[in-house]
């Protein structure tokens, strides 16, 4: 495993992480995400994500569970949960959304069902216009001096709104956020290549990235039609077969897997090593169902040295749609 600083902070993140998604409860049972976890934490994992709304809940409490039992030493592990979308339905006012009365329950409710003392990684799931920066910023850094949280940071805000709370926490000298968590793939890149590169600089942020295999159709097995199986066949996720998948996609997938049959590895290793090649990625949130899929991804530390200029012109040529031309 390779493991990089989480931006200009002094922590250290697996260039591989593992987070519940979906996958937990809805997917996966207390056993397969104890051989889950294991097998991540055993090849050197040591950040598993996860979040309030996930299975409304019960994917923090699964996690929980697991680690409980695996009884590993907890400064061997970095945890994150995230606040926002709240879990209970229907939603009353308060029990969502970014005020402090949320994150500061919400950060209670995941520590009970995380059973632990505290996140090292909290985010704010989503900016919430609703709030003023100033009430944001002053609760992570009181979580932060309860001991609650280590580390604050947000997902899919705008590079404006990072900047908004980093200038509200030296404004008031406090402590401003550390990362951001965005979607990221060869599919997804605008925040990641451009939007945030300012800010990369400037502030130091690191990136937490979800989505490495645009939900799975980066593997390649969704190019013959949606497995019965899968993510995107799961009732209830139409907006995500909407979202990721398209016949343009497709076409390109296919040629991806052509390339990553000459590399010698798969395409879902070729598209997360790609992810992790960009300096500014600081990990890689793998998703898995099954002990086969985690093996294939983690081959994606292997991949990367084959990441060359030329390679990754290639691929480039693939998600433009433009053709390599031959030297003549
Ligand atoms: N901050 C946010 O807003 C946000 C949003 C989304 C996710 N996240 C985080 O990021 C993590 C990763 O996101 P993601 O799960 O969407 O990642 P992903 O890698 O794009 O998709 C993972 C899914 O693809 C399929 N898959 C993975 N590897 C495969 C392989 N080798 N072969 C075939 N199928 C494979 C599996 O689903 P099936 O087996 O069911 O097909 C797996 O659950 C999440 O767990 C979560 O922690 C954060």
């Amino acid at each position: 495993m390779q493991y990089r600083r989480l931006g200009k902070s002094g922590l250290q993140v697996s260039l591989l992480s593992f987070g519940s998604w979906v996958t937990f409860h809805k997917q996966i049972d207390d056993s397969a995400a104890d051989e889950l976890m294991g097998m991540a934490y055993d090849a050197g994992i040591n950040f598993f994500d996860n979040a309030e709304t996930y299975a409304l809940g019960q994917s923090e409490a699964m996690m929980g569970r697991v680690l409980k039992k695996k009884g590993w030493d907890r400064t061997s592990y970095v945890l994150s949960s995230k606040a926002y979308f709240g879990w209970r339905k229907p939603k009353k006012p308060n029990q969502t959304g970014l005020s402090r009365k949320h994150l500061t329950e919400a950060c209670h409710e995941a520590l009970q069902r995380l059973q632990t003392d505290y996140l090292d990684l909290y985010f704010c799931h989503r900016p919430d216009k609703t709030v003023p920066m100033e009430e944001v910023v002053w609760t992570m850094n009181h979580l932060i001096q309860q001991g609650k949280v280590l580390y604050w940071g947000t997902s899919e805000w705008s590079a404006q709104e990072i900047m908004e709370a980093h200038m509200v926490a030296e404004r008031y000298r406090l402590i401003g956020p550390t990362m951001e968590q965005p979607e990221y793939s060869m599919f997804h890149r605008e925040k990641m290549e451009n939007e945030y590169l300012q800010i990369f600089k400037s502030i130091g942020l690191g990136t937490t990235i979800w989505s490495p295999l645009a939900a799975g159709v980066l593997t390649g097995k969704y190019n013959e039609g949606i497995p019965e199986d899968s993510r995107l066949a799961i009732k209830g996720f139409e907006w995500l077969a909407a979202k990721q998948l398209n016949e343009q996609r497709i076409a390109k997938v296919r040629q991806l897997t052509a390339l990553a049959q000459e590399l010698g590895c798969s395409t879902a290793a070729l598209a997360i090593a790609w992810c992790a090649r960009n300096e500014n990625v600081s990990t890689v949130i793998l998703g898995a169902t099954k002990a086969s899929q985690l093996t294939q991804n983690l081959e994606a530390l292997a991949v990367l040295p084959l990441l060359t200029p030329e390679v990754l012109e290639r691929i480039e040529a693939i998600l433009q749609n433009k053709p390599v031309l031959p030297e003549w």
